[in-house]
């Protein structure tokens, strides 16, 4: 499978108080093309600070990360064309502003042309259905509303890849699924590759393809659904183990030490 993203080595050290500490220790792996993988682990795991180095908000100490085989490190300043990153909040755009003129807003940053802006910013409105509402003020919308607008924003310039950190995090119910949908329809019709975190094992049951569990700032398994669970060894005669149960299986290895 062609590689979207490939992760080496990576690694992060934060210096605080003259002491070092090692977040991110030797993190290592790839994502396909319209390939959907989650991040999982406990609190303080390294999910975010991953995510952050790929991209481009946290420098790694060292290691290397390849973007449709740019090395997006490798350069003075961090590439990011490829790439669309969801930190998600109520924060991060104008209230006053339309959605429309948000998104215009970034727009400009990201070197969409004048002549393209416009087909642009309907283009990914429409994506997260956000279209109908573009005339509205930002400050009117919802918590799921602003993710989607989050997700939007992400998703100008067209990157073959979406990182996400927690995206359905305080989302209600119906909500949550809108977006999981949204992700889904991304990776599976646009080919778009996905890396997303999130605590909610049910979520990560539904959309991932592939599993990265992390522990201590380290890899401690990659797989399918079946293959963690198989890793964890948890068993029942009537029914499959549920992701959660094999998580809550293989968390004491996760600990960090
Ligand atoms: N800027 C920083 N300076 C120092 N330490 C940091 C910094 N950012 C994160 N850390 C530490 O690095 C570790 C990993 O943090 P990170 O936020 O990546 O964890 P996480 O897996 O995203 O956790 P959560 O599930 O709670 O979001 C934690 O121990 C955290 O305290
Ligand atoms: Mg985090």
């Amino acid at each position: 499978m062609e590689k979207v993203l490939t992760i080496e080595h990576l690694k992060k050290v934060f210096n605080e108080h003259k002491t070092e500490f090692e977040a991110v220790k030797d993190v290592n792996f790839s994502i396909g093309k319209g390939e959907i993988v989650a991040l999982i682990g406990p609190n303080g795991a390294g999910k975010t600070t991953t995510v952050s180095m790929i991209g481009g908000y946290l420098m790694p100490t060292s290691g290397k990360v390849t973007i449709n085989g740019q090395d997006v490190w490798g350069h003075k300043q961090f590439d990011h064309s490829g790439v669309g990153v969801v930190f998600g909040g109520e924060l991060g755009f104008y209230g006053r502003a339309t959605a429309y003129d948000n998104m215009a807003f970034f727009s400009n940053l990201n070197k969409i042309t004048r002549r393209q802006q416009k087909q642009e910013i309907h283009r990914v409105l429409k994506l997260v259905d956000l279209d109908n509402v573009a005339n509205k003020q930002v400050q009117t919308f919802s918590r799921g509303m602003y993710q989607r607008l989050h997700i939007a924003r992400a998703l100008l310039g067209q990157p073959s890849l979406l990182l996400l950190d927690e995206p359905t995090n305080g989302l209600d119910v119906e909500v949550a699924t809108q977006i999981r949908e949204v992700l889904h329809n991304l990776a599976k019709d646009k080919g778009v590759s996905i890396l997303l975190t999130s605590h909610i094992m049910s979520e990560i049951e539904s959309m991932a393809d592939r599993i990265v569990l992390i522990g201590g700032g380290e890899v401690k398994e990659v797989g399918a659904l079946a293959q963690i669970i198989k890793k964890s060894s948890v068993h029942h005669i009537d029914r499959p183990a549920t992701l959660e149960e094999s998580y809550l299986a293989l968390a004491p290895e996760l600990r960090r030490k």
